[in-house]
């Protein structure tokens, strides 16, 4: 037992609609029963946060962005900021998934300086790290992740690492069908623990690191059954109500 709280979050990505949202979320929300021991996080598009929160307020389940821009306001079309976010309800935020690394030209430098705001406003933040198919097959992923790690959390102080939750995330995994095995997933997410621990020992005990690359409900529970990986992040499968409590259900410790 690793004493760390699972937590699972549904990254939906540019899917669902308001009145899609809300459906989900009605029937969810009704059939989560008894899941105090896993927390659970919804991550709709900027469209839905406010419907989502509404929808959320007399249940468990906590509300985060997929991104954040760092200032708090100014000249940046089309960005959205902390206090935005903050101002609607949203208790989190998704910061640095390949999706906006690859398309989106996201760099650590911009995501250095976004986990620190996230965690100044008291956002927590889901960062995402992880390597290409390419980089593994060279034998770079340790590589690649102890870069991602230093320079994504470069000024986080020691004192606030805990609040800090990471996603391994294999770019080859993601939306591909094709899963880490639970020995890939286990081996990264313990050497990126380690890593941590070079910034705070205890806090990198507490720090949840999560799965995320085709977690499906068949898979979830060789994945979440490992004492290193502490819970999902989830694409496709959790956009089906039944799909992703199966998922949450399998993370119970
Ligand atoms: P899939 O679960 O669709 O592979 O997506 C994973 C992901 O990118 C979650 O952020």
């Amino acid at each position: 037992m690793s004493g760390r709280t699972p937590l699972v979050a549904a990254n939906w990505k540019m899917h669902k609609t308001v009145g899609e949202t809300e459906d989900f979320l009605d029937r969810f929300i009704g059939e989560i029963g008894d899941l105090e021991a896993v927390e659970i996080v919804i991550c709709p598009p900027y469209t839905s946060l406010s419907a989502a929160v509404e929808r959320c307020r007399r249940s468990p389940i906590r509300v985060a962005a997929q991104n954040m821009h760092e200032a708090e306001q100014g000249a940046y079309t089309g960005e959205v900021s902390a206090g935005m976010l903050l101002d609607i309800g949203v208790q989190g935020v998704v910061l640095g998934h390949s999706e906006r690394r690859q398309y989106f030209n996201e760099t650590d430098e911009a995501l250095a300086r976004k986990v620190a705001v996230a965690l100044e406003r008291g956002l927590e933040p889901i960062l995402c790290v992880g390597e290409s198919e390419a980089e593994r097959d060279a034998g770079e992923t340790e590589a690649v992740l102890r870069r991602q790690i230093e320079a994504d959390l470069d000024g986080v102080a020691a004192e606030d690492l805990a609040r800090v939750v990471i996603a391994y995330e294999p770019i080859w995994a993601i939306g591909t069908g094709r899963t880490a095995t639970p020995e890939q997933a286990e081996e990264a997410i313990a050497f990126i623990r380690s890593q941590l621990a070079g910034i705070d020992a205890g806090a990198a005990e507490a720090v949840r690191i999560l799965y995320g690359g085709s977690v499906k409900p068949g898979n979830a529970a060789e994945l979440l059954g490992r004492e290193q990986i502490d819970g999902a992040l989830v694409g496709g499968a959790s956009l089906d109500p039944a799909d992703f409590l199966a998922i949450c259900e399998a993370a119970k410790p």
